[in-house]
This record gives C-alpha cells, sequence and structure tokens, in this order.
C-alpha cells in the first residue's frame, strides 16, 4: 500500500506527518515499512539518521526524485506501506506518486496562504484520478490553534476545502511543541509520549483515512451489487 503525504506548500506539516505515519505503521502496528524521501533538503532522511543514532527501531528509507511511478510499483511489492514524503519542490515527483498512490494525505494549515492552494491541487488531483481511479485523498488541517476564540479558523478551513472536491478529514493537529522536539532527535509522538494528545492525533489521521477508504469501496461494492441486481 502507497501512502503519499505531498501538496505545494511549503512548512505545512508533510515530513512530520508522513515520519508519524510511518513510525505508527512500524512500531504500533508492527508493519514492514519503507519511506521514500522525494525532498532534496532530506529532512526525513535525516530524521531518518537521527533515529539510528537514538537507537529507536529501524525504518528503512530511500531518497527518489523526478519521475519515480516505476520504482514505486517496484518497491511496494516488498513492504506493506510505503510511505512518501513529497513536498512542492519536485513536481514530477509528485505527479508521478499521485498516479500509483493508494491514500494521498495533504496537509494545510489552518491559514490563508496554505489554503490557497486548494484549486491548485484539486486540479492536480483530477487529473491523476484519470489514471488512478481508486486513490482516496484527503486534505487535513494541521497545526491548528489551540485557543477557543481561533476554533472558528479550523471550521473555517474545512469549509474551504469542503468547497471543492476532495474531502478533508475530522482529524486534525494541533500546534503542540512535542511534534517539533520529537522530531529534532529522531522521534515520533508515539515514542516521545505514548499517551499524550499528539499520538492520538496521529493515530486518529490514519485510522480515519483508512476508514475513509474501505467507506469508498463499500460503496463501490454496493453500487456493483446494485447493477447487477437492477
Ligand atoms: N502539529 C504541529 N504542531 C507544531 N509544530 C508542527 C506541527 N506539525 C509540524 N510542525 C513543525 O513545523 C515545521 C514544519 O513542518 P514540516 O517540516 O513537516 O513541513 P513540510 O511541509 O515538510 O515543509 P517543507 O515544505 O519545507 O518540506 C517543523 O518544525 C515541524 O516539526
Ligand atoms: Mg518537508
Amino acid at each position: 500500500m502507497i501512502i503519499l503525504v505531498g501538496g505545494e506548500k511549503g512548512g505545512s506539516g508533510k515530513s512530520c506527518l508522513a515520519q508519524n505515519i510511518a513510525v505508527y505503521l512500524r512500531v504500533e502496528q508492527n508493519a514492514n515499512v519503507l519511506i521514500v524521501d522525494c525532498d532534496p533538503q532530506r529532512t526525513t532522511s535525516d530524521w531518518i539518521q537521527e533515529r539510528k543514532n537514538a537507537g529507536l527501531p529501524e525504518i528503512n528509507c530511500v531518497q527518489l526524485y523526478g519521475k519515480i511511478r516505476n520504482e514505486l510499483i517496484n518497491l511496494s511489492h516488498h513492504y506493506d506501506y510505503v510511505v512518501i514524503d513529497c513536498g512542492g519542490q519536485d513536481n514530477l515527483a509528485l505527479r508521478s506518486s499521485m498516479a500509483v498512490a493508494d491514500h494521498i494525505v495533504i496537509p494545510l494549515r489552518p491559514k490563508r496562504r496554505d489554503l490557497k492552494t486548494v484549486p491548485h491541487m484539486e486540479d492536480i488531483i483530477s487529473t491523476c484520478k484519470m489514471v488512478n481511479p481508486k486513490m482516496n485523498a484527503n486534505f487535513v488541517i494541521t497545526q491548528c490553534p489551540s485557543l477557543p476564540t481561533l476554533a472558528s479558523r479550523i471550521l473555517e478551513a474545512k469549509d474551504v476545502c469542503r468547497s471543492f472536491d476532495i474531502p478533508v478529514l475530522d482529524a486534525v493537529t494541533f500546534s503542540r511543541n512535542i511534534y517539533d522536539d520529537s522530531e529534532e532527535q529522531g522521534f515520533s509522538v508515539m515514542e516521545s509520549e505514548p499517551a499524550g494528545k499528539a499520538a492520538e492525533e496521529i493515530r486518529n489521521i490514519v485510522n480515519e483515512v483508512f476508514s475513509r477508504a474501505q467507506g469508498a469501496s463499500h460503496v463501490v461494492q454496493q453500487f456493483k451489487e446494485m447493477r447487477a441486481v437492477g
């Protein structure tokens, strides 16, 4: 299964989310996981090195750039999950990954400059859906403000996403220092604080992504059955 964490917006939390999803699957689900780092800045590859230095459970990581579709297909045969950290710098890698990904998670902060990328992301995704119709693409709102007076920003951000054709997850991440602090030491938030709120946010995001895909395939199955009967 290929999970792409991608999007055009810098700093929206793609690497952070890809890393935490990978650890959740590797450590809590005991799965065989590969991380693909498409960022020439090697943020996630460096984080993997930090993990090694800290003696944490190892996760394999490779760097791939450009037209990576076939490489991803080959790699996916050897792992339960391939998690891709893909920014907008390498548009070709982003599009090639979208052509084969089972799940696409696009983080956005509840900020105008992030939300401005929604129409273009929808455009790219609807094009990629022609070659990869089974993809389960979702926006996820990240780094949400925890002040109750700013709660409306989260709802507004979700509304902006909903006004386009890509669903937005109910699950979000709030802005918490633990994300940054964990990353600096090669940790995931689940390893820093297994019972913490950030760890729960990551579990909720992954579980919602998977359950939405199941929901969608269930609807397709129902539709096929209806057609067969009718
Ligand atoms: N929920 C959060 N709360 C607080 N800090 C966060 C959260 N999510 C991510 N961060 C921090 O925000 C910074 C940017 O996140 P990250 O590097 O994952 O973004 P990115 O989308 O990969 O950026 P780039 O486009 O440069 O690759 C990092 O320092 C990260 O630890
Ligand atoms: Mg990054």
